[in-house]
Order: structure tokens, then C-alpha cells, then sequence
């Protein structure tokens, strides 16, 4: 007899990182909730069969959402990155972290496994009270959690992916259905890394409105870097006032604040002039097909939403263990 197969919800779905390397890992996902209406277009497009909720995550209600083995959210993370307000579990976006434990505790049966994934300050931010919330709120809602069973890891150590991403991951494991918390993360990758060459198309010219005209402010900036830099083939990011060229045949992590205006998104210099990464460069840094992409989701809102998205081969990684520790506990 062959078992079924594992079952996952996801909470704060965006356009669907999370649903499809879990989906790889071989979860039938079943339903998943968002309130943004471009990230719920590119999730649909992916997932057409998945019921999604388009709606604010503080008026679901558990009792609504359908039973499934693992529980997968990547909750907001500007209010613990470094890089952000650093506000925690006081800013709004970061609060809304509990209504995880709030719909664990309203649904009729809690799913065996949650996966959680956001950035690594959290576990270290306000001198270790936001981790120690996480872990009184997941202890709380019935699960087994502790810091080995979350995994710092980096896109480009963990995939053959060529992105600095550094992400979290946190698994909790439900107390009445397992002995102890079985998570233990991912092996590091032994296969080879992808070329840069191999996502960055230089062998035709892009969109001509991905081109920096050489009338913009930052052009000379740009272009002096680049000819200083250390190789022609590498990605260029502009900082406030500086521009970096990101070395190691690596991509700089892709944010969300790519979407804000076209100087967010890291340039590339091809025959034909310094130009954006394109959106389906972007896509391929981060695991997704690039005709994963709605064609009427406007291309700001595109680079939002990859910026914003779980990397899916980090992702399917995650839930692979997740996977194998939930089939490990149905052999005992
Ligand atoms: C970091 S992104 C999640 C990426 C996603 N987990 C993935 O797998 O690619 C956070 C998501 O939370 C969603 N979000 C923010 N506030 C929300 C709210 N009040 N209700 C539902 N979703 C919300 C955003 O629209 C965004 O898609």
C-alpha cells in the first residue's frame, strides 16, 4: 500500500515560493492565504487547483482552514532584517507573526509540522526576545521547539544557485504526534554551482527600457565601477551613494525594494549597453520558471513579488526534511 501523499497549507503565500518547493518535496498543497492582490494573480497562475484565500490573515479563521500535515509560513520579515525598522514584534507587519499560533490554536486538528522561514537577525534581534517570543508561542500551541531544529542557511552554499540569500528556517513539530522535535537541517550541497552566464542572457539585447541612458545621473558612476571592476560578467548593485560589484560569480540578494524604482535592480553590462537583470533573470536566481510569471502583473510589482518570495530550491530543501521526518514518525 502506498501512503498518501503529505498534505501543507501555506500562510502569507506571496506568489507561491514556499507552495512550490514544498510541491517539489512532494506536499499536495491545499490551500494557502494571502491579501495582495498581484502576489495572489502569480500564485493562481502557478497553483490553479490550490483554494487560495485572498484575504487579510487576521480575519481567517482557523476553524475554516482544511487539515493538513505541515503548516508553511514566511511571514513578513522587514521588522526584524537588519536592513529594516528593526521594530520586531512591536511594528505591524511583524505582528502579524501571531496569528500563527492564534489560527494553530483554532483549527480542528493542528498540522504535525510547522515550517516558519524569515530573516537570520530574528533569531539574535532585541538581544534574543524575539526568538524567545517565537518559541514561547510555538511551545505554547502545542509544539516541540528549540533552536537545533532551525537552519541559518545561504542560498548559495545550500543550492546550486548562484545568490548571497541568507534565510531562517524553523520547523516545530507537534507534541501529541511525535516523541521529540525530529528536524534536523539539510545536509550542505555537494553538486557544482551555476555560472552566471548560464541566467544571464547576453547573446540577444533586452528590453530597451531595461537600458541605463548614458544622459542618467548614475550612468558614469555605474559604468567607471564596471570598468574598474574586477570582471566585465558580474553583477553591479547601486548603493546609496556608492556601486558595488558583487564578486565570486554571485547575484546579490534580491529584495523587494527591486520593485520601488528601477535603480533597486542590480545592473549587468552586455554589447548593447547597463542594463536591469530582467525579471526572468531575476525568476531563475530565485528558483522560479520564468513563465511562472502573470504577463498582466504589472514588471514592478514582478520584481516585488520575486524579491519577496522564498528562494523554492531553499525551500524544497526545508521541506524535504520536513517531509522525511514526518514519514520516519508514520514507520514507527
Ligand atoms: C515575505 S512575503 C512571503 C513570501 C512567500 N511566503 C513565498 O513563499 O514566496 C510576505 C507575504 O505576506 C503577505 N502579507 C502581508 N500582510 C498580510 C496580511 N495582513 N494578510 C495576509 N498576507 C499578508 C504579503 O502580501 C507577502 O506576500
Amino acid at each position: 500500500m502506498t501512503a498518501a501523499p503529505l498534505t501543507a497549507g501555506c500562510l502569507f503565500s506571496g506568489m507561491g515560493g514556499f507552495a512550490a518547493g514544498l510541491a517539489a518535496a512532494g506536499f499536495d498543497i491545499q490551500w494557502a492565504n494571502d491579501n495582495d492582490p498581484h502576489a495572489c494573480a502569480a500564485f493562481r497562475r502557478r497553483f490553479p487547483n490550490v483554494q487560495l484565500i485572498e484575504q487579510d490573515v487576521r480575519t481567517l479563521a482557523g476553524e475554516s482552514l482544511g487539515q493538513v500535515d505541515l503548516l508553511a509560513a514566511g511571514f513578513p520579515c522587514q521588522s526584524f532584517s537588519q536592513a529594516g525598522s528593526r521594530l520586531g514584534f512591536n511594528d505591524p507587519r511583524g505582528g502579524l507573526f501571531f496569528e500563527i499560533p492564534r489560527l494553530l490554536g483554532e483549527m480542528n486538528a493542528k498540522p504535525r509540522v510547522v515550517l516558519l522561514e524569515n530573516v537570520p537577525h530574528l533569531m539574535y534581534g532585541a538581544d534574543g526576545a524575539w526568538f524567545d517570543t517565537v518559541r514561547r508561542e510555538l511551545r505554547g500551541a502545542g509544539y516541540w521547539f528549540h533552536e537545533s531544529a532551525c537552519w541559518t542557511v545561504n542560498v548559495k552554499d545550500a543550492t546550486d544557485l548562484p545568490q548571497d540569500r541568507e534565510r531562517l528556517f524553523m520547523a516545530a513539530a507537534l507534541r501529541e504526534y511525535f516523541a521529540y522535535n525530529p528536524f534536523s537541517p539539510p545536509l550542505p550541497r555537494t553538486n557544482g554551482r551555476i555560472h552566471l552566464d548560464a541566467i544571464i542572457d547576453r547573446s540577444a539585447p533586452g528590453d530597451p527600457a531595461a537600458y541605463l541612458p548614458s544622459d542618467n545621473r548614475y550612468y558614469r558612476m555605474i559604468e567607471r565601477t564596471m570598468d574598474r571592476g574586477e570582471s566585465k560578467r558580474n553583477i553591479y548593485q547601486l548603493r546609496r551613494s556608492y556601486v558595488r560589484e558583487k564578486k565570486d560569480g554571485l547575484c546579490p540578494t534580491l529584495t523587494a525594494n527591486m520593485g520601488v524604482g528601477g535603480h533597486n535592480v542590480p545592473f549587468v553590462r552586455d554589447q548593447w549597453g547597463i542594463r536591469r537583470l530582467s525579471v526572468a533573470e531575476v525568476a531563475q536566481f530565485q528558483g522560479f520558471e520564468p513563465a511562472e510569471l502573470p504577463a498582466d502583473v504589472q514588471e514592478h510589482e514582478q520584481y516585488r513579488l520575486l524579491g519577496n518570495a522564498v528562494c523554492v530550491k531553499l525551500a524544497q530543501l526545508a521541506a524535504t526534511a520536513c517531509a522525511s521526518a514526518l514519514h520516519a514518525e508514520e514507520r514507527r
